[in-house]
């Protein structure tokens, strides 16, 4: 159970993930982002719900597309009463659907008038198996997701961008073009990298007209709910994903925050990839909880760095 804070300072509870949200501390300006529409898939829970909560704040309408009923309207409450009424519209959207991407794209035009900004960011997050052992349908349904899925929002919303020479359109990409064997699956990295490849193509199409295109990774952002995982033994630090330093999750909020000075600065990301860490280290965040984010020294990497980087297999770790 989450608390938030609304309009009027009154601090009400929600059976969502949050904490009250307030970005003033980040540097960001209350109203940078108004005048914007943003629809954001994937946004009823955790980095999707953090993106909206923080784009809201900074003054933009929101939609919030995501297959999850209960939690999206609840989001779409929330929101509204944290940000103000009416900013914010919950559509029940499966991506994987073309009618359910065109019901979105009515839904935001009839409600807002036009889109600005398209945040791509669904994913089911189960769908991460090996190859030997996964059914032909999980990489059916991760590509249905992350490829299918992202071409027709782009489809469905960039075109009108394009022809009043203003937008941005971003996609939750990750560092795993394929999976470690630290990490595990390989059904999700498939489909994370089908997306990848047509945002980065998508940024090529659209290049000189008023549209900008870029990847944003999320690393380690989340509100696990540690009271349900083994105590630690002394000394002993938390690590998720069991990944050493990832001590901690960078909150879904901070996140956000993150995500909305990336879209500031969608001309100079056009094109490349960025990880949320680094845009909170490039705006530098005065971290409310420093211990908790996995400080990477880092810059913006271009996604033949991120393939480079992430991309070499070996014989693992006893070599
Ligand atoms: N959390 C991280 O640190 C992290 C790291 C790297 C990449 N990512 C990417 O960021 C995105 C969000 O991650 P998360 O951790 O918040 O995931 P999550 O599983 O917590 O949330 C995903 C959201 O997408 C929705 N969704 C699933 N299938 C959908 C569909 N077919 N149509 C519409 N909505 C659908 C879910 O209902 C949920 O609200 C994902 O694309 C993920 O791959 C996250």
């Amino acid at each position: 159970m989450g608390t938030f804070v609304t309009l009027g300072g009154e601090t009400q509870e929600s059976f969502l993930n949050i904490e009250p949200i307030d970005l003033t501390y980040t540097g960001l300006k209350k109203g940078c982002m108004a005048g914007e529409v943003a629809v954001v898939t994937g946004s009823a829970s955790n980095v999707g719900l953090g993106y909206v909560r923080a784009l809201a704040w900074a003054g933009a309408k929101v939609v919030i597309a995501d297959l999850n009923e209960e939690a999206g309207a609840e989001a779409e409450r929330v929101i509204n009463l944290e940000s103000g009424p009416d900013c914010a519209l919950f559509v029940k959207t499966n991506v994987t659907l073309q009618e359910d991407i065109d019901n979105l794209a009515e839904k935001a035009f009839a409600k807002f008038g036009k889109v600005d900004l398209l945040l791509n960011n669904a994913m089911n997050m189960r769908l991460n198996g090996p190859i030997l052992s996964s059914p032909v349908s999980d990489l059916e349904q991760s590509f249905a997701i992350s490829g299918k899925g992202v071409m027709m929002a782009i489809k469905a919303f960039v075109p009108a961008m394009i022809e009043r020479g203003h937008g941005v359109v971003t996609y939750s990409a990750t560092q795993f073009h394929y999976m470690p064997p630290m990490v595990g699956g390989s059904m999700y990295t498939a489909g994370k990298a089908s997306a990848t490849s047509l945002i980065m193509s998508l940024a090529n199409e659209v290049k000189g007209k008023g549209v900008y295109v870029f990847c944003l990774t999320p690393a380690g952002i989340g509100r696990p709910d540690f009271s349900k995982f083994p105590p630690l033994k002394p000394g002993e630090k938390r690590r998720m994903f069991g990944m050493p330093g990832f001590e901690g999750m960078i909150p879904p909020e901070a996140g956000g925050a993150g995500m909305v000075y990336s879209l500031l600065h969608a001309e100079q990301l056009h094109g490349s990839g960025i990880l949320i860490n680094d845009a909170l280290i490039a705006m530098d965040f005065p971290f409310p909880k420093p211990e908790s984010v996995n400080r990477m020294k880092g810059r913006r990497l271009t996604d033949m760095e991120l393939t480079m980087t992430f991309c070499y297999m070996g014989k693992g770790f006893d070599e």
